[in-house]
């Protein structure tokens, strides 16, 4: 069966998913594209999908008879309501991170999820699909003993003039409170962040760098260095400290040199290139997953504790030190 799917969004992320899923994977062919500005749909028909169909709006694609599955790659506030629609018409949907842009708004998603009574939705948590990650996974799950503490770091060269304090959490560390979860197999009870002095290159409306601590149900304490105008590269780091021996997230590949008296390693400086290959893996699985009807990978508990661990993460920013306890909800039987 190839799977027929509908793109709503094809700005960066959306394009790049639409040409995976034409020119590198299998089993699935876009035949509708959506996106409030039309130009940019057109233009990935004209470039990568010359057969599909453009639609006006997000919920008249998802209701075509001719879309099988939905990609929900539009701008963080839209997600929400196309992802509800999604579900309301049993079909499976991918969607890009956030889930949802409030806790509230993925938890109505969780429970339309769980009224439908099967799994349609997977978020793009790509770092779960990532071939370091996934190494280290299995030795945090089998050599190292217990986690007892994580090491973790998220650092960029450098963000807009409109990137400010909040978006630390909501856009860039959602991507390790996701991954870290999933490496601990635990849950998070409180967040705490401290702040080192600002770094030169930062602004009046942005506290960079930052330390996000984090304690899971099991006691294992985690800390995640957010900086994001750290000026030499695009740098992601993650050690896991266990009752019997450290594992390190593994280095992207790089050709090491010899020269000029120098023994060097380049580092890479734009985040597209450092998961590369994960956002084909991710895809491929949705894509297999939605062929039997059904979603697999991160589900929408997951996006839904992601919202609530980031908004308790930004009420430690503004708490200066204080600890902000984290408390979930139990969690439906769909997602165990
Ligand atoms: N997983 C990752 O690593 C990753 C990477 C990049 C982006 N993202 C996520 O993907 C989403 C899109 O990011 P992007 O970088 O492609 O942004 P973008 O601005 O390049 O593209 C978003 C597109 O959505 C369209 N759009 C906005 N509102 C819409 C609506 N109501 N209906 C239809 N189309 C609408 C815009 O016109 C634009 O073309 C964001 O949520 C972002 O967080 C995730």
């Amino acid at each position: 069966m190839t799977v027929r799917i509908g793109v709503i969004g094809t700005g960066a992320i959306g394009r790049d998913h639409a040409r995976r899923i034409n020119q590198v994977l299998g089993g699935a062919t876009v035949v509708a594209l959506s996106d409030v500005n039309r130009a940019s749909a057109e233009a990935v028909k004209s470039d990568i999908a010359p057969d599909a169909a453009i639609f006006t709006t997000g919920e008249e694609l998802i209701s075509s008879p001719d879309v099988d599955a939905v990609l929900v790659t539009s701008w963080g506030a839209t997600h929400e309501q196309y992802v509800l629609a999604a579900i309301a018409a049993g079909k499976p949907c991918f969607c890009e991170k956030p889930l949802a842009t409030t806790a509230d708004g993925a938890k109505r998603i969780v429970d339309a999820e769980v009224a439908h009574g099967k799994r349609l939705v997977q978020v793009g948590f790509m770092r779960r699909y990532d071939a370091g990650y996934v190494a280290l996974k299995q030795f945090v799950d089998t050599k190292i003993g217990a986690p007892i503490m994580v090491h973790a770091a998220h650092r960029n060269p450098a963000v807009p003039e409109q990137y400010v304090t909040p978006m630390a959490i909501h856009d860039t560390m959602i991507h390790e409170i996701d991954v870290l979860r999933w490496l601990l197999d635990d849950d998070y009870i409180s967040a705490r962040v401290l702040f080192p002095r600002s770094a030169a290159r930062s602004h009046a409306k942005l506290r960079d760098p930052q330390i996000v601590i984090l304690e899971t149900a099991k006691g294992t304490i985690i800390d995640v260095e957010i900086f994001v105008n750290c000026h030499y590269g695009y740098d992601i780091q993650c050690e896991v400290v266990g009752e019997d021996g450290v594992a390190t997230l593994p280095e992207p590949m790089a050709i090491q040199t010899r020269l000029g008296a120098k023994l060097q390693n380049d580092i890479l400086t734009d985040w597209k290139d450092r998961f590369i290959a994960s956002y084909d893996v991710e895809l491929q699985d949705f894509i297999n997953a939605a062929a039997k009807g059904t979603a697999a990978g991160p589900n929408s508990w997951d996006g839904y504790v992601a919202a609530i661990t980031s908004d308790a993460c930004v009420a430690a920013q503004e708490a200066e030190g204080g600890a902000v306890a984290i408390n979930l909800p139990t969690r439906s039987a769909l997602y165990n």
